[in-house]
């Protein structure tokens, strides 16, 4: 029996924490066992490695490097967590994972195809069921960190240029992938926002 694997992605700011916790509750409601987790991170490896990707005082951090340790995180992710919870098939709803990386270091920091490279080795095959893709114009997702979060972290500190990249990115993947990436307006008031992805849920479980 193979569980259920939904990640949820978007830019900086378009709510994608508030719709990860929806997401279990409607799992959970339903008698699932549900495991939640989020990238960079997820396991004591990857907690670690996000802190050196994160830190804002490592601006000298080369673009290889950045995608390498994202991937490094994931593939830990993947073998210590998801793999073996899906296996036991519970529901993992990720709060991003590699369409973030093809995203951001594909596009935003110019890496295009080696990043996919880089992270077929990570995932070995094991991808989201289901992704939702928070849609939110950057420069409004940039504004609400400002107005938010006391600190910036190294990635929500780059310029609205490199945000840009990165919507334009995920576009991209939504126009590649319309069988398992599902688009939202992330424009919309969060409890819409529920409601289009429960309905969205209850069609992928029949
Ligand atoms: P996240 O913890 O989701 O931050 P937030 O809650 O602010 O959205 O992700 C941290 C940052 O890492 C975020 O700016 C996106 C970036 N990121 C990548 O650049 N590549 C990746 O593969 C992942 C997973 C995240």
């Amino acid at each position: 029996m193979r569980g259920l694997f939904i990640s949820v992605e978007g830019p900086d700011g378009s709510g994608k924490s508030t719709q990860v916790t929806n997401i279990k509750e409607f799992f959970e409601s339903r008698g699932r066992d549900v495991v939640l987790s989020r990238e960079p991170g997820g396991t004591v490896i990857g907690e670690r490695i996000r802190n050196i990707i994160l830190d804002k005082d490592l601006k000298e951090m080369d673009p290889m490097t950045e995608a390498m340790l994202y991937a490094a995180s994931r593939a830990q992710h993947v073998s210590q967590v998801i793999m073996p919870a899906l296996s036991e098939g519970k529901v993992v709803i990720c709060d991003r994972f590699v369409d973030s990386s093809l995203a951001y270091q594909g596009c935003g920091r110019g890496l295009g195809e080696a990043v996919a490279v880089i992270n077929s080795y990570a995932v070995r095959g094991c991808m989201p069921d289901l992704t939702f893709l928070m849609k939110l114009d950057p420069e409004v997702g940039k504004h609400r960190i400002e107005e938010n979060r006391a600190e910036q972290d190294r990635l929500e500190q780059e310029k609205l240029a490199f945000h840009r990249k990165v919507y334009e990115g995920f576009l991209e993947l939504e126009k590649e992938h319309p069988d398992r990436i599902v688009g939202i307006d992330a424009s919309l008031a969060v409890d819409r926002i529920r409601d289009l992805i429960y309905a969205k849920l209850e069609e992928l479980l029949g």
